[in-house]
């Protein structure tokens, strides 16, 4: 994935649904302080956005450093440095202490996991007790994925159909399937297909 040109997309495109997708995950969470990561984070505009609307200590990672300069700047900018912070690593091996984080999400990154059992047992390890996971990928809601499918249809020959491959009406089986081989006993997916599916669990 090239950083840059995500980035333009992120910003120019999919910008509204990062905050509405931020709202979801506070309103099911109700977590507002304490530490949170984001997982996968890209840019790291959900991230930001959470920090903007909660007291949230927020870790973004990734393991592209190129997404992490961008996310950096995008911190800066937002003069968040004393709240936010960044960090190079992979989903499935997490520098993180065991049972330390309050909340954790993750957005349109799990489809990339070379290793999807281990990166989601990594994320049950280290939450907190009480804590809770809030991942997948969405668009805020029906009308803001209209609104960018419109545009990404024209721009991106294809997009819709990768769209449906990954949220489309067949994911939430596979992801069952993987969810089935992992430490967390229990979990709840939320799907609108092509608009959104999250899995939520707590500790
Ligand atoms: C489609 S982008 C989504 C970025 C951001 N979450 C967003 O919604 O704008 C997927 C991101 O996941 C990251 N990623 C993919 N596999 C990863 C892994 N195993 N560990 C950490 N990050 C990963 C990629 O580098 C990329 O930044």
């Amino acid at each position: 994935m090239d950083a840059k040109e995500f980035d333009k997309t992120a910003r120019e495109i999919y910008a509204p649904a990062y905050s509405e997708n931020a709202k979801q995950i506070l309103a099911y969470a109700g977590i507002t302080k304490g530490s949170c990561i984001d997982l996968g984070c890209g840019p790291g505009y959900l991230g930001l956005a959470l920090a903007q609307m909660s007291e949230l200590n927020i870790c973004l990672i990734d393991k592209d450093p190129e997404m992490l300069e961008i996310a950096q700047q995008n911190i800066c900018d937002r003069g968040l440095e004393s709240r936010v912070s960044k960090l190079l690593a992979d989903s499935s091996n997490l520098p993180v202490e065991d049972n330390s984080v309050q909340l954790v999400v993750s957005r349109g990154s799990m489809f990339y996991w070379d290793e999807p059992v281990k990166a989601f047992n990594e994320i049950y390890r280290i939450l907190a007790p009480g804590g809770k996971a809030f991942i997948g990928a969405g668009f805020g809601n029906f009308r803001i994925k209209q609104q960018i499918n419109e545009i990404m249809a024209r721009k991106e020959p294809g997009w819709s159909e990768a769209v449906l491959r990954r949220i489309g009406p067949g994911a939430p089986e596979k992801w069952r399937k993987i969810l089935l081989q992992t430490d967390i006993p229990d979990y709840d997916l939320d799907h609108l297909p092509a608009v959104e599916m999250w899995i939520k669990f707590s500790k």
